[in-house]
């Protein structure tokens, strides 16, 4: 069985001096509480856990954090963690505390093998909210807008719309906000038009 499925969390990790920074990252759950993450060099999530071995793995529903991280938006409200060094989201509905185990470096991106120190739920799994799974889509096409052909962007924003449009609280709304903005103040430094807002 493919046991490679990856989830989209958000990890928080420090720097060296305590500086938090927050960031969208995919994760692979592995057996007996082991955790494999992919971050993309450069990236200041990577730079945090080589220095420190220790990272807050978030998984939240409120996706103003995956829109916020991806439009310049790093702050959040944080909490300690309890049994690592190191911050997680005040939001998040379950947060692991992990310790760096392992790492097979990679010149574009390594691979992160860690413990489960910690694994602690806040509150229940309410079901699935398309305009949150809108939002986590809008933002992966906000990270890759330098690589995307405009009319790609366009099309895929237009057909989440119809999710923002139907099943939006007022979080999505504003997280949807932030990707809108975005891709028009890309476009503006491109000499191109925006997509319509609904
Ligand atoms: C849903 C989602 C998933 C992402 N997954 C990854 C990932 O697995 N690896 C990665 O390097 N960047 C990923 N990114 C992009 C990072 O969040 C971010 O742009 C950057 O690579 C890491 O930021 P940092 O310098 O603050 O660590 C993802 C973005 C989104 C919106």
């Amino acid at each position: 069985m493919n046991n490679d499925v990856i989830y989209e969390c958000v990890v928080s990790t420090v720097n060296e001096q305590g500086q938090p920074n927050v960031a969208p990252l995919g994760v692979r759950y592995r057996p007996e509480g082991r955790v494999v993450l992919m971050p993309f060099k450069p990236s200041t999530t990577l730079n945090n856990i080589l220095a420190t071995g220790h990272a807050a793995l978030n998984i939240v529903t409120d996706t103003r954090v995956f829109a916020g991280c991806i439009t310049g938006r790093k702050t959040w409200p944080m909490l300690p963690m309890v049994q690592a060094p190191g911050l997680r989201l005040a939001c998040a509905q379950r947060h692991l505390e992990l310790q760096l185990e392992e790492v097979s470096d990679d010149a574009q991106r390594p691979v992160l093998r860690f413990t489960t120190l910690r694994d602690e739920t806040h509150a229940p799994f309410k079901g699935y909210n398309r305009a949150q799974a809108a939002v986590v889509e809008g933002a992966v096409l906000v990270s890759r807008l330098h690589m995307l052909p405009a009319d790609k962007v366009d099309s895929e924003m237009a057909y989440l719309q119809i999710a923002i449009s139907k099943t939006a609280s007022v979080a999505e709304h504003e997280a949807w906000g932030w990707l809108l903005d975005a891709i028009a103040a890309h476009r503006s430094k491109q000499g191109q038009v925006a997509p319509h807002r609904a």
